[in-house]
């Protein structure tokens, strides 16, 4: 049975944004992160490996694997195509919107003002990625946004790093963050990895 996106943000407290260039890389990472607890796991559609570094992830088990930077119904199609169990945009237009709603998929999509979030309740979702969280001005602006929008619910994503992750997830209307931190550019150091997913998993 497919998890809604209450369930999915409320895996983790962090999903680990993942940018794969070698999608040999793609399964130890996920064996890495799931070790350490974060399960809820978004690989963006910013390079050419990435959607069968989605198909290797959901290969671990425990692994509830996503696709990120999705932003038109074209990268919608291949994202499922390659298996993602949900979808995250940096951004809400009613084409994609429409489109995911109506497939009934797990659905996460960017919002930074209150027009955008009236967009998507209008499409009858309520749980949204903050994006980007910092530079739309921090825990103030999401306050100062959920305040109206009380039965919304957030995963701020952008500029959250380690030392910044709790004072966001300490928020009510927040059910998990969203950051590229655990996995630093780079080749992988997949121990260096799991040890950062079980200090991330900790700010239960
Ligand atoms: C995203 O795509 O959600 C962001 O690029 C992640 O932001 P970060 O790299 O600042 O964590």
């Amino acid at each position: 049975m497919s998890l809604t996106i209450e369930q999915i943000m409320c895996t983790s407290p962090v999903i680990p944004v993942l940018v794969i260039d070698d999608a040999s890389h793609a399964r130890p990472l996920a064996e890495a992160l799931v070790s350490g607890g974060l399960r809820v796991l978004e690989v963006t559609l910013r390079t050419p490996a990435a959607l069968k570094a989605i198909a290797e992830m959901k290969q671990v088990e425990g692994a509830i694997v996503g696709a990120g930077t999705v932003s038109s119904t074209h990268d919608y199609d291949a994202a499922m195509k390659a298996g993602s169990e949900f979808i995250v945009s940096p951004g809400l237009t009613r084409t994609l919107g429409k489109v995911v709603t109506s497939h009934g998929t797990p659905f996460l999509p960017g919002i930074a003002t209150a027009g955008d979030i009236m967009r998507g309740l209008e499409l009858g979702l309520t749980h949204f990625k903050f994006f980007p969280a910092m530079a739309a001005g921090g825990i103030p602006a999401l306050k100062a946004l959920a305040a109206p929008f009380y039965q919304c619910r957030f995963c701020p994503t952008g500029g959250i790093g380690a030392d910044t992750a709790a004072d966001w997830l300490a928020l009510d209307p927040v059910l998990c963050v969203g950051g590229s931190w655990i996995t630093p550019k780079g080749p992988p150091d997949y121990a260096a990895v799991e040890e950062a997913a079980r200090k991330a998993s900790a700010l239960a």
